[in-house]
This record gives C-alpha cells, sequence and structure tokens, in this order.
C-alpha cells in the first residue's frame, strides 16, 4: 500500500492549487494563467450536412487549440471543466514535475463538474507533443478530447512555417452520430477501430502552402486504437522527428507505422507548381486513403531541404546499458477477468489485460501497488515482453526513454515516451530514472488500458 501521508500531502496540495485556480474574488492579473483551457460538451459538423451531438473539445468550440510553449520556459493553462463530469489533463510526451502529469488519483485528484485546476509546465524538451483526459478516458478522448501542444525549439531551424495535424477517427454512424463506442469482444483483442479518419476534425482536408517554401508538418496520432501505416507522397520530404525527438539519420515518409500516441515531424518542401499537390494517406485493404492533400500556391520560394540546420537534441540523459539494472514487465491477459473498481474516472466493465499478471483495478483513491520502484538517477533497463497476440504501444509518462534491441527486429536508436510492442515481442528500452513520483505506465490502445493494461512505476529519492 501507498504511504498515506505522501498521498495525503500530494492530494492536499492539488486541493490548494484548485482553489488557486479557481481564483474568484482573490484572482488579480497578476495570477492569471498563461492559458485558460475550458473543456466542454458540444455539438459539431464532421460529415458533411450532419452535426455529431453530444462531441467533446477543448477551448472554445471546434478542434482543440494548439497550445504552444518554448523550451525550458514555464507555462501554466488553468483547465476550466465545464463537463458535466470530472476530467483530468495530462500533456503526453512533456517531462514536468509529477504533480502536474495529470493522472487521477496518482498525482491528483480528479478536477470535478466546474472546478478548475492550474497546471505549471516546463517542457525540458521541444518537439511535438499532445495533450489529452485521463478520466473517463476512453468517452472523452473518442469525443473529442485530444489536442497538439508544440514545444518550440530553442534555436529556430529554418522552416516558412509549421502546419500540425491531429489526425484521428471518430466512430459515427451514416447520420453523423456517434456509435457505440467500444465492443467487448474487441477490446479483448485489437481494439475497436472508428468509422471516420479526420485530420484537425475535417475528412480529407486540403492545405494550401507557399509554392516552393519548407514546412513542418507535425503529425500526432491520437486516435484511440488505430495502428495505422502512413505515407507521404508527391513532394520531397524527411521524417526529421518522431515522438518529438530528433532522428539521427532522416528517413523517408513512406510507409511509417505510427501508433496511438505517437508523433512524426516531417520536414516538407512544397513543390514548385500549383498542380503539383502532395498527399498523406493511410494505408487501408482497399488501398491508400487519403488523409490530407497540399496544394502549392503562387510563385515558387524556391527553397531547399539543405537549408534546414539539423535539430537539437533533447536534454534526455544517456545511459551505460552495462551499468543498468534489468526491470521486467510482462504484458499479458488477465488472470481472474475480474470487474474493475467503481470509479468516477469511470470503468469499461471488464479487465481482459494485465501487466505482471496484475490487472489495473481502475482510477480508484488507493492505487494498487507500484510494479517496479526505481531508484532515482539510476540507469535501468526495462525488458518489455509481450505475450498477447495484439500489438500494444507501451508508454511511460514523466521519462523518455532509449530503445535498445528486440528479439524479433533490428531497432533504430530512437530516444521516445510510446514504443509499440508487436506480438510476441520482447524489447528492451533504457533509461535513468531522474524524474521522482508515481508514473502511469500503460498501452496506448484505450480500451486496453481501461480493461487492465496499466500500472505505474514509482521513482524515489
Ligand atoms: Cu497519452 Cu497516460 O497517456
Ligand atoms: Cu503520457
Ligand atoms: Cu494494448
Amino acid at each position: 500500500m501507498l504511504g498515506m501521508s505522501r498521498r495525503e500531502l500530494l492530494l492536499g496540495s492539488a486541493v490548494t492549487a484548485t482553489a488557486f485556480a479557481g481564483g474568484g474574488l482573490a484572482a488579480t492579473r497578476a495570477n492569471a494563467a498563461d492559458m485558460r483551457l475550458p473543456i466542454s460538451a458540444l455539438d459539431h459538423s464532421i460529415l458533411p450536412d450532419t452535426v455529431t451531438k453530444g462531441m467533446m473539445g477543448f477551448g472554445t468550440g471546434g478542434p482543440a487549440p494548439i497550445l504552444r510553449m518554448r523550451q525550458g520556459e514555464r507555462f501554466t493553462v488553468d483547465v476550466v471543466n465545464d463537463l458535466n463530469e470530472a476530467t483530468v489533463v495530462h500533456w503526453h510526451g512533456l517531462r514536468v514535475a509529477n504533480e502536474m502529469d495529470g493522472v487521477p488519483y496518482l498525482t491528483q485528484n480528479p478536477i470535478e463538474p466546474g472546478e478548475s485546476f492550474r497546471y505549471t509546465l516546463v517542457p525540458p524538451d521541444a518537439g511535438t507533443f499532445w495533450y489529452h483526459p485521463h478520466c473517463n478516458t476512453l468517452a472523452q478522448m473518442a469525443k473529442g478530447l485530444t489536442g497538439v501542444l508544440v514545444v518550440e525549439d530553442a534555436e529556430d531551424p529554418g522552416f516558412d512555417q509549421d502546419l500540425v495535424l491531429n489526425i484521428r477517427d471518430f466512430r459515427l454512424g451514416s447520420d453523423g452520430q456517434f456509435l457505440k463506442l467500444f465492443k467487448a469482444r474487441n477490446a479483448a483483442r485489437g481494439g475497436t477501430l472508428g468509422t471516420v479518419s479526420t485530420v484537425n476534425w475535417e475528412v480529407a482536408p486540403t492545405y494550401d502552402l507557399p509554392a516552393g517554401s519548407l514546412v513542418r508538418l507535425r503529425l500526432a496520432l491520437t486516435d484511440v486504437t488505430r495502428i495505422g501505416t502512413y505515407s507521404l507522397t508527391g513532394a520531397d520530404a524527411r521524417v526529421i522527428a518522431l515522438d518529438s525527438n530528433p532522428l539521427p539519420q532522416p528517413i523517408a515518409p513512406r510507409d511509417l507505422v505510427i501508433a496511438p500516441g505517437q508523433r512524426a515531424d516531417i520536414a516538407l518542401r512544397v513543390p514548385d507548381a500549383e498542380d503539383q499537390t502532395v498527399t498523406l494517406s493511410l494505408r487501408t485493404q482497399k488501398g491508400p486513403k487519403t488523409l490530407a492533400t497540399f496544394r502549392p500556391t503562387g510563385t515558387s520560394a524556391k527553397r531547399s531541404l539543405a537549408e534546414l540546420k539539423p535539430l537539437a537534441r533533447n536534454p534526455v540523459p544517456d545511459v551505460d546499458p552495462a551499468k543498468a539494472e534489468t526491470v521486467e514487465f510482462v504484458f499479458g491477459w488477465s488472470p481472474q477477468g475480474d470487474a474493475p473498481l467503481p470509479s468516477i474516472c469511470g470503468t469499461l466493465g471488464y479487465t481482459f489485460w494485465s501487466i505482471n499478471r496484475v490487472a489495473w483495478q481502475g482510477d480508484v483513491p488507493s492505487p494498487i501497488d507500484p510494479l517496479a520502484v526505481l531508484k532515482q538517477g539510476k540507469p535501468y533497463i526495462l525488458r518489455f515482453r509481450n505475450e498477447s497476440p495484439n500489438a500494444h504501444p507501451i508508454h511511460l509518462h514523466g521519462h523518455s526513454f532509449k530503445l535498445l534491441r528486440s528479439n524479433k527486429r533490428p531497432l533504430p536508436p530512437l530516444v521516445t515516451d510510446t514504443v509499440l510492442l508487436q506480438k510476441e515481442e520482447t524489447l528492451e528500452v533504457a533509461l535513468i530514472a531522474d524524474n521522482p513520483g508515481d508514473w502511469a505506465f500503460h498501452c496506448h490502445v484505450i480500451e486496453h488500458q481501461k480493461t487492465g493494461l496499466t500500472g505505474y512505476i514509482r521513482v524515489e529519492a
């Protein structure tokens, strides 16, 4: 069981922060946050000629605002819960202080309807990140609550502009209304897919871009389920970063397998002529499906990819694997199949999955023990063993890790926060446990996350 005094202390301070953010009469300009981020229910048109009812959105209506921060600089955001259910917001990939990580009970109390919570974020790394609720996560994300967060590089690499692409599905019928958000038999397998592919809440949008210019496309895969294969065709382009971390060797944007939670930054040299359109597509059984089109406009700026400065490496500490202790995690079926405990953050009613043979009970005030306790400042190898015939994008909060090796495939030396573990694969990653606290650790197929494939890792001094 958890040390209650520590948890009380932690939740106590969260309550203070809520009261402070609520402000009321005491609020003055001096303590206004950099941003106010309301969350509310809304109706919005996704499919032509229909209005989807019962969506949820960040901001003032429509797709989520892009949050822009600067590397190493403090950013405060007041999340205001205008829903009629509890929520909490997590900043996926940001290595922030544990009490700002937005996980119910592990790091803060859920934000009740009508309440607000001030998050103070000091992002150490630059790149493309995203944000989403961590309470009633399947319903809230499926209904729209996924947004992109950009941490600007300290030194500008030389793009003319960037363009954020929030890529996700919605599960809608032909009348534009939500279908049942999941099916239990799918939750026990690969997950329940959406029916409508969108980019920034639009079906196959076209973006006009200045001909011959250099554009940084920031792809964030924020779907609850889909592991997709994506290609950008029709232009000179290179993948320059994955999951916010620069690639030592940029690669072609062809057949990129990207899982829920992952990101890809692509340097695009827009073609010279207006009829040379560029296409972002998703591989399907029926062939490539266009997700977005990019159309050159005007006379060519005649720029070249060679003019871009390489992205600076993020300050993620290096690990000497020879000095690291190995910690094992096994991802598999839930041994009992018990129902999860009731929670104000919702349950799907089943546990199908487990980590180290323990199914997460749900988001409850006294969570089960951590899966591992790591010593702050020490190097570790985490060994992920997938016993199941399904792939799992495994995500750790509060840390980035380096891919080391797999029993199935060569792994590039990438630094990431979310790795796609293939079926029956054993894969090792390395990290320095440098951020103290209780860090959520789960599959990012949200039906898996919500039916047992969740736990947390404690880093203690
Ligand atoms: Cu993007 Cu714990 O999640
Ligand atoms: Cu996260
Ligand atoms: Cu999974």
